[in-house]
């Protein structure tokens, strides 16, 4: 599909069950890629934004974060409060306002929000990084891992293969000195809001 599924596409899928992760390689991606790759502390206050069925958000919370999860998808939220009881899940959409107050969060995260799987110059995803942006306290992170083999490949019936330099000019106007890394598959980037 060349344009962001919609909420319905990710409705039947939630609703037969979703991905199928395992924990523990789940745990230790995380903990190299993420946790120790952008030096996190135990405590600080996180999004995860599309967290689908909220299996990474819980993941989160065992790991030592304060993470609440958004998706628009009302059944992967569902099934995400009913899997993780204890955790805080939102139906939100990541373009509008978030039931929080600005400045919230120490750390954003997005793993494979849908909205970055196409064109980065899109009015979507830039608005989504603008409107993400002021939740982020100051000097606070935003991680955005996204699948890309880096070909560059537009293909109209499948998600884009962004290069490395797309995912740094859509983040330049937020952070000129992003880093983003590549991994087996798996594009990695860290923006940061300016104190
Ligand atoms: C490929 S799935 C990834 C789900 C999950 N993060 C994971 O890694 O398994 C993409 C998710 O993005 C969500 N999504 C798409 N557009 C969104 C938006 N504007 N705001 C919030 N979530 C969105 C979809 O509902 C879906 O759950």
């Amino acid at each position: 599909m060349s344009t962001t599924p919609t909420a319905g596409y990710y409705d039947t899928f939630y609703a037969e069950g979703g991905w199928r992760y395992s924990l523990v390689r789940e745990w230790w991606w995380h903990r190299r890629h993420f946790v120790r790759r952008f030096k996190l502390r135990r405590g600080m206050r996180m999004l995860e934004v599309a967290c689908g069925m909220g299996m990474h958000t819980d993941l989160f919370c065992r790991m030592g974060f304060d993470c609440s999860g958004i998706d628009l998808c009302p059944t992967g939220i569902s099934a995400a409060q009913q899997r993780y009881p204890r955790r805080d899940f939102h139906v939100a959409d990541a373009k509008a306002a978030l039931p929080w107050e600005p400045g919230s969060f120490d750390v954003i995260v997005t793993r494979g929000c849908s909205l970055y799987h196409y064109d980065l110059a899109a009015p979507g995803p830039r608005a989504a990084t603008q409107n993400l942006w002021q939740y982020l306290k100051p000097n606070g992170l935003f991680v955005l891992i996204i699948v890309s083999d880096l070909s560059g490949s537009r293909d109209p019936v499948k998600i884009w293969q962004n290069r490395l330099e797309d995912y740094r000019m859509h983040f330049e106007p937020f952070d000129s000195a992003c880093t983003v890394d590549w991994h087996r598959g798996l594009v990695i980037c860290g923006a940061r809001r300016r104190a």
